[in-house]
């Protein structure tokens, strides 16, 4: 079968793609291999580890958002229908909301806690809630359950990926892998 020619997504927009990726599979195997949190829970060891990596994606999102809205981005594959086209469109932006929402309710938590935030001890950062505060509570149990629902949309995500690979066999997925 004949492949659509389309130009890839340029090399900042693939390396923060990618860096994304490896910091999530790091984030998620420390929050589930760390210790469970109780009232009298110190932040040390993998926990501190999870903080400053969350705190880092944070910090990473904001940076590939501000890059994309001063960068285009490629034109999507014109075999796609409209439909498809608004699917991956909000897809997109629903992953980009969640890489947010979800961290910074871990970070309220944390902050809920009176943990202080920041970057590999290095570089503090503010507090999102103050110490006791119920909402950072509230939000530290919604950072479980978004957890969930991150992997959810992110499985979703994939799966197009993977579909247009082998079935449609377009180039939506060359066009984010490393190289031309
Ligand atoms: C995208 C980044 C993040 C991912 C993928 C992530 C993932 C997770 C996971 C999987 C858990 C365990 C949930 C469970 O036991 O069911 C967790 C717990 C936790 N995370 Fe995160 N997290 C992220 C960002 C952050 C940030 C930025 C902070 C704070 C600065 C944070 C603070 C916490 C805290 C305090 C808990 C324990 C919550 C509790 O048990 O009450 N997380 N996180
Ligand atoms: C781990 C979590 C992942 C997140 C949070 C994520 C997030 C995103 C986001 C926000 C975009 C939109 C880029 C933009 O146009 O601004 C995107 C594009 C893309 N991602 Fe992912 N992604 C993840 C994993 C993956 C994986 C594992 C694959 C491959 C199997 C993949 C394949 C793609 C492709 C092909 C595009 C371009 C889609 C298009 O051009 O329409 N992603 N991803």
């Amino acid at each position: 079968m004949q492949t659509i020619k389309t130009s890839t997504y340029s090399t900042p927009a693939k390396t923060f793609h990618w860096l994304t990726v490896l910091l999530l599979v790091i984030q998620y195997s420390i929050g589930w291999l760390m210790p469970d949190v109780h009232r009298d829970t110190q932040p040390i060891g993998l926990i501190s580890w999870h903080l400053s990596i969350g705190a880092l994606i944070v910090l990473l999102v904001l940076l590939r958002l501000s890059w994309r809205w001063t960068h285009p981005t490629p034109p999507e594959p014109q075999m796609l229908s409209p439909r498809l086209k608004r699917i991956a469109r909000v897809t997109h932006w629903l992953l980009y909301f969640l890489l947010l929402a979800f961290p910074l309710m871990g970070w309220a938590n944390a902050s809920s806690r009176g943990w202080p935030v920041s970057l590999f001890g290095v570089l503090p950062l503010p507090p999102l809630s103050s110490k006791g505060a119920q909402l950072g509570h509230t939000l530290g149990d919604m950072h479980q359950l978004f957890a969930w629902v991150l992997i959810a949309v992110v499985a979703l995500h994939v799966a197009a990926a993977l579909y247009h690979h082998f079935i449609v066999k377009d180039d939506t997925l060359r066009r984010m892998l490393p190289g031309n």
